[in-house]
């Protein structure tokens, strides 16, 4: 059912029940020249107020134009201010030249600041909508495919920081707050311009939740993406859209029974399946990674562990590759610093809890679980399987 908003038959929407707050993620082509409707149907539209677009510095001019005409037409005010989407930019300084361009352009507390971009402006973003005057709507516009499967929903929202200047010292998203979108407006015509590699890098988590969402509703999800994936990296719109809602329907219900990732069950946390790996590597100098290449890595470390102990099918881990492989994805890499270091940059991760790390293992028929404290010997099986 949909709570309001333009809805063409083509369009999908999933509702992310979230307690309190609620609210929709749209799936179709040629959203964003609706974004003004959208907004309208949420309230958001008064006359006389302003609205706020942080959009990806990469993104084709007609995109942002798009979004801004609609937003205009719809009577409002609107300032802009582009975000360069490098993991540099989810930085403190970033996030206050965004804090001061806000502040500058009058932005109030109702008033909508919309999130146009891959994750990374998402994430920047959806941050500064949550501290902003204690707190905005956000709207995401994701324009990747990374984003609308994942990044763009459940509210998650953070930067990095350094605490120290070695290279462990820099962490992914320790800072940051759960802030929801009031709505999510995923438009895959905007995939279009990526580019292929970033294109396919979104892909990774979609196998990821292939392999986590037989208790998500959805148990048949790896087989669906395998079979379809020719028409996944052509980039067939209505492929797309389908695959998009199913992942955004597991995701949603991923997030409803755990929106802050505190299950001692595993829930919310099991997203970070292939992430203890892949958040260790991403950021190395020299590897030159994208997150869904580095996520793609630590999902084959993560079965090649589940396997080795005996927690999924001998069979799982060639699987989990043919997949990966199909997507066009990494399954081995060279240039791997010593298992010592990139064990101790595991330990840093936000995935350790009271000291122990939380691994997740795939179980195989589309389930995952955690893992708690698994050995050094057992995770080294997993970085012997991607080292080339
Ligand atoms: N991307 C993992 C999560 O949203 O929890």
């Amino acid at each position: 059912m949909s709570s309001g908003g333009p809805q063409r038959p083509t369009d999908r929407t999933v509702r992310v029940e979230v307690p309190g707050q609620p609210y929709e993620v749209r799936i179709g082509s040629g959203l964003l020249s609706q974004l003004g409707e959208f907004l309208n149907s949420l309230g958001l539209a008064r006359p006389g107020s302003h609205a706020f677009i942080a959009y990806d510095s990469r993104l084709p001019d007609a995109t942002v134009a798009a979004a801004r005409q609609s937003v205009e037409s719809a009577g409002l005010r609107v300032s802009s201010a582009f975000v360069v989407a490098d993991e540099a930019s989810k930085s403190i300084s970033a996030l206050e030249a965004l804090l001061v361009r806000l502040a500058q352009s009058r932005h109030e507390r109702r008033e909508p600041l919309i999130a146009l971009g891959g994750g990374i402006v998402g994430d920047l973003a959806g941050f500064a909508a949550a501290i902003y005057r204690r707190g905005v709507p956000v709207i995401q516009c994701p324009t990747t495919l990374l984003s609308m499967v994942d990044a763009s929903v459940g509210g998650k929202t953070g930067i990095n920081f350094a605490i120290g200047p070695g290279e462990s010292d820099f962490l992914k998203n320790l800072i940051g707050a759960f802030h929801q979108p009031a709505l999510v407006l995923a438009d895959v015509s905007t995939v279009a311009s990526l580019p292929d590699r970033q294109f396919r890098s979104g892909i990774a988590e979609c196998i990821k939740h292939g392999l986590l969402s037989a208790d998500f509703g959805d148990p048949d999800l790896l087989g669906w993406t395998t079979s379809h994936m020719e028409t996944i990296v052509a980039r067939d719109a209505a492929t797309l859209i389908e695959l998009i809602h199913r992942n955004v329907a597991v995701k949603a219900a991923v997030v409803k029974g755990d929106e802050r990732e505190l299950s001692p069950a595993g829930g919310r946390a099991l997203l970070n399946l292939g992430h203890s790996f892949g958040h260790a590597i991403e950021t190395l100098p020299g590897l030159d990674l994208l997150h869904g290449e580095a996520v793609a890595l630590g999902l084959m470390a993560a079965t090649t562990c589940s396997a080795a102990m005996n927690r999924c099918p001998k069979a799982l881990p060639d699987e989990v590759k043919a997949v990966l492989t199909k997507a066009g994805l990494p399954t081995q890499l060279q240039g791997l610093p010593p298992d010592d270091q990139l064990l101790a940059r595991m330990a840093h991760d936000k995935k350790v809890e009271g000291g122990s790390l939380r691994l997740i293992l795939p179980l195989g028929t589309g389930r995952s679980m955690v893992v708690r404290d698994p050995s050094a010997a057992q995770i080294q099986v997993g970085w012997a399987a991607i080292r080339a």
